[in-house]
């Protein structure tokens, strides 16, 4: 058998295979390009971008746990005007697909950031829209909780770039279906899923919590099946968008398995922290996978969950 065909299309763009590191845990990507090659790679998702630079949370702010950690980096980054003259000029020439992660603490943050984010050409082929924020105007209650709040952010979002809109999801909800479809009538081209749970870990001998900030997301392979399990919801109500499954992917297996539950993208998050090459490793995984599974073409296993 010739070698598994592992190019994937999705929203409209090309990808050399299924596998994105993910945001936040793959700097703006020239940080860990001597540690990864990033042409082995599907794409990155940047760290998330907001309108104003963001110093983050206090430290500690990240720790590990029983297979996996928290953070609460509070999503500090460089902000738009930084990330535009500083680091968009290593994005366009880096070999691999490029999807900007951004976020606002308003309606008018997000739209502006994406426009931000637009027209620039090479460099940014697609947005993540993070709806995992806390929105100020409404006293702090995530965008991402509440279909119809979503679902219009989705909407002018849209109206405000050209670019590939995928937005990403928060597992923190009782209804994943009732969100991701409020997204995709918004305009969604795609759905991410899922960003981190809510949890905290406490030092029983200091009596303290270990982030300074008490709560953190939790991420990594204690996450996985919660994760899975979302994705295949989200699959099951076939909404006509791509999914990329995120949550715990260490190897190829783990990636095969997203797929199956019926992601046509994935991407590696916490598993860059163990090794800085991971995502590439996962691809390479993925392919030996396929050629063991005498898979032919990758996408053949979205969705093929027996
Ligand atoms: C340190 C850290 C920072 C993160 N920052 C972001 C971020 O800026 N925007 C975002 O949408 N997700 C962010 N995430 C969530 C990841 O992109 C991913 O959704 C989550 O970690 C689950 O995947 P994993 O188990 O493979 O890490 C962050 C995760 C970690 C661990």
């Amino acid at each position: 058998m010739s070698a598994p065909r592992m190019e994937v299309h999705a929203f409209g763009l090309r990808f050399a295979n299924p596998v994105l590191t993910a945001s936040g845990t793959f700097g703006y990507g020239s940080e860990l390009a001597g540690s990864c090659p990033l042409t082995a790679l599907g794409g990155l998702v940047t760290k998330g971008i907001s309108l104003a630079p963001r110093a983050g949370n206090p430290e500690p702010r990240i720790c590990e746990t029983a297979a996996g950690m928290l953070n609460s980096i509070g999503l500090a980054n460089v902000g738009l005007r930084a990330f535009l003259e500083e680091k968009l000029p290593f994005l366009r020439d880096c070999g691999t697909r490029v999807l900007v992660n951004f976020f606002g603490e308003t309606e008018d943050d997000y739209l502006r950031c994406a426009e931000g984010l637009s027209g620039h050409g090479p460099g940014i082929d697609g947005l993540e829209l993070n709806i995992s924020c806390p929105n100020v105007k409404a006293g702090g209650l995530e965008f991402g909780v509440v279909p119809e709040v979503a679902g219009r952010l989705c909407e002018r979002v849209r109206g405000a770039t050209d670019l590939p809109l995928v937005v990403k999801l928060t597992p923190n909800v009782t209804d994943v279906v009732a969100l991701a479809r409020a997204c995709v009538q918004g305009g969604a081209s795609g759905l991410s899923l899922i960003n981190t749970l809510r949890g905290m870990a406490i030092d029983a001998r200091t009596r303290r919590p270990r982030l300074a900030r008490v709560f953190g997301g939790l991420s990594g392979p204690a996450i996985k099946p919660v994760a899975l399990r979302l994705v295949h919801e989200v699959a099951r109500a076939r909404l006509g968008v791509p999914i990329i499954g995120i949550g715990g992917i260490m190897s190829g297996e783990d990636a095969a398995e997203f797929l199956l539950a019926g992601a046509t993208l994935v991407q590696v998050g916490t598993a860059s922290f163990v090794r800085p090459d991971a995502a590439a490793r996962v691809a390479e995984e993925l392919l030996g996978y396929c050629a063991a599974q005498q898979v032919s073409d990758v996408s053949e296993l979205t969705g093929a969950l027996a």
